[in-house]
């Protein structure tokens, strides 16, 4: 049977690398789009013994719309369709109220929160397997709470939620399915090594099994949202 092909947008920060892992355990092929050549090295290490699945990293990403095409143009020299997508991309920032907020911090939040997964739909979305594609967009539950002192984080989540159930909606009537997970906060390596994380805490790799169930058993059903906050 041909592999399933899925591309992890974000996949090179600290969910998105555990959901590659998953991905790869799976016999996924992942492809892994970064900015940076250091964090594609460091992912390719991190997965490095995980003989099933097949890691593609592309240097580049979806930061504007040239790049953008750019990275479907690459896929779509090698694949005629893609079966997933995740979007994991963002960030967190926190320190001053609204009205005290620098801009350069704003614009960026904008950025990297919002207008990324604007192009990571556009690019991506066109390229899914229209019988049974599925398309997962990684969210805060800042989304649904006021963050003080945290405002564009949870703005831009909130404003991603929009911008995902109105994708759902137009996709209806197509085979691709649109789910949302709302995380809480995760033991990412990174806070590991910081000493920080609370048992109840899920691992972003639990995400990664979270994501392959929900590809092969929720065929009927579409456009669902899924809290994991913590675990139960
Ligand atoms: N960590 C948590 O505990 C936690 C909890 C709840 C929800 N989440 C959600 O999980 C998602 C990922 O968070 P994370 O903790 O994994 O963050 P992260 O380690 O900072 O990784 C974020 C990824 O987003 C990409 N990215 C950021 N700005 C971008 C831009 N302008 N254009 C293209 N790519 C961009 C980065 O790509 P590069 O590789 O190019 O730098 C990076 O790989 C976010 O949606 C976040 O809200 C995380």
């Amino acid at each position: 049977m041909e592999k399933r092909i899925a591309v992890v947008a974000g996949g090179a920060g600290g969910v998105g690398e555990g959901i590659v892992r998953a991905l790869l355990r799976a016999d996924y092929t992942v492809i892994v789009p970064s900015r940076s050549e250091h964090k594609l090295a460091r992912l390719t290490e991190y997965v490095g013994d995980i003989p099933a699945g097949k890691l593609i990293t592309y240097q580049g990403a979806m930061t504007d719309e040239a790049n953008a095409s750019a990275f479907s143009q690459y896929i779509t020299k090698t694949f005629l369709s893609i079966d997933l997508v995740v979007a994991s991309l963002g960030g967190w920032h926190q320190g001053y109220p609204i009205y005290n907020y620098p801009w350069s911090d704003w614009q960026r939040i904008l950025n990297d929160n919002l207008t990324s997964h604007f192009l990571a739909i556009k690019t991506l979305v066109p390229l899914l397997n229209s019988q049974n594609g599925c398309y997962i967009h990684i969210n805060g539950f800042s989304a649904d709470e006021q963050y003080p002192m945290a405002g564009p984080v949870s703005m831009t989540a909130a404003a991603q939620k929009s911008l995902v159930l109105t994708l759902a909606k137009e996709l209806q009537s197509s085979g691709i399915q649109v789910h949302e997970l709302i995380l809480g906060p995760m033991k990412t390596r990174d806070r590991l090594k910081h000493g920080h994380g609370q048992p109840d805490w899920f691992f972003p790799e639990e995400i990664g099994e979270y994501i392959v169930k929900i590809q092969a058993s929720t065929k009927n059903e579409k456009n669902l949202h899924y809290l994991l906050s913590k675990k139960p």
